[in-house]
């Protein structure tokens, strides 16, 4: 079967790895890809969101399957124009990713299926959000309602400060996405990304991981697309996967179904661990970055006899996912300056020398080769150093003893504290 996967980052060199791995697969395709896919795949530069030119190389490649990697193709609605062509993809269309794509269509659809998330109110105005923000007491969580790169929420502690905020949103600071504006009830807890595979009617349970969020250590700084995971993470146990499949994921592809828009994909759910039970933060209709790649290295089973059944509307067909025991973590290395300002083109040494190393594999992110074959950074997020171990602890020293000891790259940072949620308990 010839596939194409969509995307370019570290979530995609992951999936590849894992996909060239497949006996199912005859050929494995990527757009755009990165340095390090093109280790596994054939890369074509075409950008995730040029629809136009992912339909024509489906058409000249005669792809068979399309994955599709981000969320914006999806929002776009590749997967619709896919099925109009009778091409097979796996990711929902673009009326299924509204869960990821409109906050306010998921916590509309939340109150009607009864699924536990932070209560809510919805404003189009900027005077009716002042009167709830005086009427109530911080904190206030404001959120933009459409795609923002994971920017548009804004926590405060004050009255004054959530005016400012809504202001901003409603003055263009987010540009359509924030011109409906969702203020939230503030959850206490740890966070985690819990991952389920939909087959438009039922769901099959993934696991869950930790993402780290905020660019510094001690979760400080500005917020990131995450700068590191590791699974598996203490505080989502068994009962908690059990609580979530039937409370949250379940009623939501049920819901989904009979509103007439079946998602079919990866229903990434962001939990709060709240005292009262695990609580729905927001979803995402596709894998994490950094998550997906912990999952991958954890996943024993191959990934496509579960995500061609699953697209094909049937994952009953499909293996239950079986995955290792070993722990894994993914620390992030990112150029100097991410999230804000940061140069391209830097040199990177010593990939092979980290990947040499016990129970190393680094992903590549943000990278390609300068026209003499050599290595350079190519985005915010650059690298991603994954490694495996019996405990979360080896794992982590694993992952920091290839950064310091093999990895050379002068131009980028990582966090120093991945998994210290796992490693305090
Ligand atoms: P979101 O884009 O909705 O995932 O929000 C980004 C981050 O804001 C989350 O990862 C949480 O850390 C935080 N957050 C969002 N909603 C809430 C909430 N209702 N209570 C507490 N923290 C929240
Ligand atoms: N790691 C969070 C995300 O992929 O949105």
């Amino acid at each position: 079967m010839k596939v194409l996967l969509i995307g370019g980052g570290g979530r995609e060199h992951a999936l590849a790895w894992k996909l060239s791995q497949s006996d199912m697969i005859s050929e494995l395709v990527c757009a755009p890809g990165n340095a390090g896919i093109s280790e596994h795949a054939a890369t074509v530069d075409i950008a995730a969101d040029d629809i136009v030119g992912i339909l024509g190389l489906v058409q000249s490649m005669e792809i068979d399957f399309v994955i599709v990697g981000p969320e914006v193709p999806l929002e776009l609605g590749l997967v619709d124009l896919l099925y109009e062509r009778g091409v097979n993809a796996f990711g929902p269309t673009k009326m299924a990713a509204q869960l990821e794509t409109s906050k306010a269509f998921t916590k509309e659809f939340c109150s009607r299926h009864k699924i536990p998330t932070a209560g809510y109110e919805v404003f189009t105005d900027f005077d009716s959000a002042s009167t709830y923000i005086h009427k109530n007491k911080p904190p206030f969580v404001l959120k933009a309602d459409g795609l923002a790169a994971g920017k548009g929420v804004v926590i405060t502690q004050s009255k004054f400060d959530a005016e400012d905020a809504v202001k901003e949103f409603f003055d263009g600071k987010f540009g359509e996405a924030g011109q409906t504006v969702i203020i939230e009830e503030f959850m206490e807890g740890q966070e985690v990304s819990f991952f389920a595979i939909s087959d438009g009617r039922t769901a099959i349970p993934l696991i869950g991981a930790q993402d780290h969020k905020r660019a510094y250590d001690n979760d400080e700084g500005p917020n990131t697309g995450g700068m590191g995971a590791y699974s598996p993470a203490p505080v989502f146990t068994d009962k908690a996967l059990t609580t979530v499949m039937d409370k949250i994921i379940q009623p939501t592809v049920t819901g989904m179904h009979n509103e007439g828009h079946p998602f079919i994909g990866v229903l990434f759910a962001g939990l709060m661990m709240t005292k009262k039970g695990p609580k729905l933060i927001e979803y995402n209709v596709r894998f994490g970055d950094p998550e997906c790649q912990v999952l991958m290295r954890r996943l024993s089973t191959d990934l496509m006899e579960i995500l061609l059944p699953a697209s094909l509307g049937d994952v009953t067909e499909a293996p239950m996912p079986a995955w290792f025991d070993d722990a894994v973590v993914n620390v992030v290395m990112a150029a100097n300056g991410y999230p804000e300002k940061y140069k391209k083109g830097t040199s990177i040494k010593g990939i092979e020398a980290a990947d040499d190393m016990d129970g190393v594999k680094v992903f590549h992110a943000g990278t390609k080769r300068n026209a003499k074959g050599g290595l350079v950074s190519n985005g915010g997020r650059v690298l991603n150093v994954t490694a495996s171990g019996s405990t979360v602890q080896e794992a982590v020293d694993r992952a920091y003893a290839a950064i310091d000891e093999a990895i050379d790259w002068n131009d980028g940072f990582c966090r120093r504290d991945i998994a210290h949620h796992a490693l305090k308990s």
